[in-house]
């Protein structure tokens, strides 16, 4: 039997890409599945918590009730659609892989190829976690670093920078973690702790990462 130890707990996750459109056909995203998000949706809603997953494009279904999902494309209608949301939330938790950057302009008809060279103009897109931290109140903010090199510094530079409760870290550089597997191999950062871990289904890690924010509630 599953002990609801999230009962009475709102978690709002993000997860999978965005896709920041460049013409009626095109857009810029990013191999993010959606499945680490709705892993961790799926245990919160387990563990009977009120769970709002808003992910973008991602072929993840979901199978429990107590699942409120909300589909968006960009990382605009995420930002948007996290502060719906985000003064009723306890746990805040960021699992999305958000275009940090989108064209500036959006092509009203599809961009012909009369060119050799094609030059793109980007902007910044919104910092959603960033701008999670700078709102917080009384949420418990998780977020993820997806690194390539330097690691735990860049990790741990995330958690102070956003203003974060905990991070997960998870290292392309680890065979069978990252994007798509169905596998993730990760290490949490607090600001005083850090505990790693073996490579799991993506289902045994969201039990982790949730173990991990209970017991941080519970000091
Ligand atoms: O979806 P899967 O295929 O299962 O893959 C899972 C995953 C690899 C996408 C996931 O485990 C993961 O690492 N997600 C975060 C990916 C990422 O974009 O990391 P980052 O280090 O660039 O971002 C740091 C944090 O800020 C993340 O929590 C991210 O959600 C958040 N962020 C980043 C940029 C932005 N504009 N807004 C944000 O909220």
């Amino acid at each position: 039997d599953q002990e609801k130890t999230l009962d009475g707990k709102t978690v709002l996750i993000t997860a999978g890409p965005t896709y920041e459109a460049l013409d009626p056909v095109r857009f810029i995203g990013n191999h993010s599945s959606g499945k680490m998000g709705f892993s961790l949706a799926e245990e919160a809603a387990k563990r009977g918590a009120k769970v709002i997953l808003i992910s973008g494009p991602s072929s993840q279904t979901i199978h429990r009730g107590n699942i409120d999902l909300h589909r968006i494309t960009s990382a605009k209608e995420m930002l948007e659609k996290v502060f719906q949301f985000y003064d009723k939330i306890d746990i805040g938790i960021a699992s999305a892989a958000v275009a940090d950057y989108a064209p500036k302009e959006i092509a009203k008809e599809k961009i012909k190829k009369n060119e050799d060279q094609l030059t793109l103009e980007l902007v910044k897109n919104p910092d959603i976690l960033k701008t999670m931290g700078e709102k917080k109140t009384h949420q418990f903010l998780v977020g993820f670093a997806l690194e390539t090199q330097n690691e735990e510094e860049n990790a741990k530079a995330k958690l102070e920078k956003k203003n974060l409760d905990m991070i997960v870290l998870n290292s392309l550089r680890d065979e069978g973690a990252g994007f798509k597997n169905d596998t993730n191999k990760i290490r949490i950062f607090t600001r005083t702790g850090k505990k790693e871990f073996d490579l799991k289904s993506k289902d045994e890690v969201a039990k982790d990462i949730l173990d991990f924010v209970e017991h941080q509630l519970l000091k």
